[in-house]
């Protein structure tokens, strides 16, 4: 007789994606916490993306992670959307159960466990600037809205894709839309974001220099193995805290790890692996 070791698969779908850090995070979530899984790089281009995910899910894939460029255009591919993947207009997280496809999005979850739980930052009443207007920026506005800061602004190169996203979310909290060079600065920001792609490009766009103060936490959703073009400038300005985004990274990954396996990973010692790393 012979005995079947069936190993459940999973993986990330990007293009590019040979960069990604996912399949180290996830690798170390199973060894943590004794799951037997595997998780694969896959590179797949815009046009393959449906055959791409069919065919994993037709060959008995559990889940995907979904990455750039591919997070909207995914949505089409859902059986059932999360709220906050509908909210965000994007999907970084799919499940594969009973023939169905069920997509989520743990980015917004993720960078908030970072800020509050891992970092200890204050969200609630806190005045925010986010730079970026693209498909990160819409996967974050929700969930730091839920947690009522006093004001949301978005700044973005292009004012038409700030305009839209403030008015995408409007009915959850105070948002506001800025071009960069005229991002009003009442008073320094609590918390400014920068989800723009300017810095893997190595550009440094005009940030407001004003907008911070030595009470701000700068965060990049970027990381690197160096400091990010936006990491460096925030701490030439003096910000309180300058931080990248692998908490983050590796929250997102533990959300998306738990709709997989129930289990919930212990990210501390995984991020610290990863910090250490890079
Ligand atoms: P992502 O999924 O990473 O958010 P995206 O949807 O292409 O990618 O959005 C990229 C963001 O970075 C946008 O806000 C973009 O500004 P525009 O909307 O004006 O294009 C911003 N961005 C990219 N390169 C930039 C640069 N050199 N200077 C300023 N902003 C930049």
């Amino acid at each position: 007789m012979t005995n079947t070791v069936t190993v459940d698969r999973y993986g990330v779908m990007g293009y590019p994606v040979s960069h990604s850090r996912s399949p180290v995070i996830h690798k170390l979530f199973a060894l943590q916490t004794n799951q037997n899984m595997q998780y694969e790089l896959l590179r797949v281009t815009p046009e393959k993306l449906e055959e791409a995910v069919r065919q994993f899910q037709r060959t008995g894939g559990k889940g995907l992670n979904i990455t750039v460029p591919h997070k909207r255009s995914v949505c089409r591919l859902v059986d059932q959307l999360s709220e906050r993947a509908s909210t965000a207009g994007a999907v970084n997280t799919l499940a594969f159960q009973d023939g169905e496809i069920f997509g989520d999005n743990t980015d917004g979850i993720g960078l908030l466990r970072d800020l509050v739980v891992n970092l200890g930052a204050n969200i609630t009443d806190a005045n925010i600037l986010i730079l970026g207007a693209g498909g990160a920026t819409s996967g974050i506005v929700g969930p730091l809205l839920e947690m009522r800061p006093r004001s949301l602004c978005i700044a973005n190169r292009t004012l038409k894709r700030a305009e839209d996203l403030a008015e995408r979310f409007e009915s959850l909290g105070k948002v506001s839309a800025y071009r960069f060079n005229v991002i009003p600065v009442t008073e320094p920001y609590h918390l400014i974001i920068n989800a723009t792609s300017a810095g893997l490009e190595g550009e440094t766009p005009p940030y407001p220099e004003a907008a911070v103060s030595d009470k701000t936490y700068c965060y990049d959703l970027s990381y690197g193995l160096k400091p990010t073009p936006f990491s460096i400038w925030a701490r030439e300005h003096g910000a309180a805290h300058s931080v990248m985004g692998w908490g983050m990274l590796v929250e997102q990954a533990a959300e998306s790890f738990h709709i997989w396996r129930g289990v919930r990973p212990d990210t501390k010692p995984v991020l610290k692996q990863m910090t250490v790393n890079a």
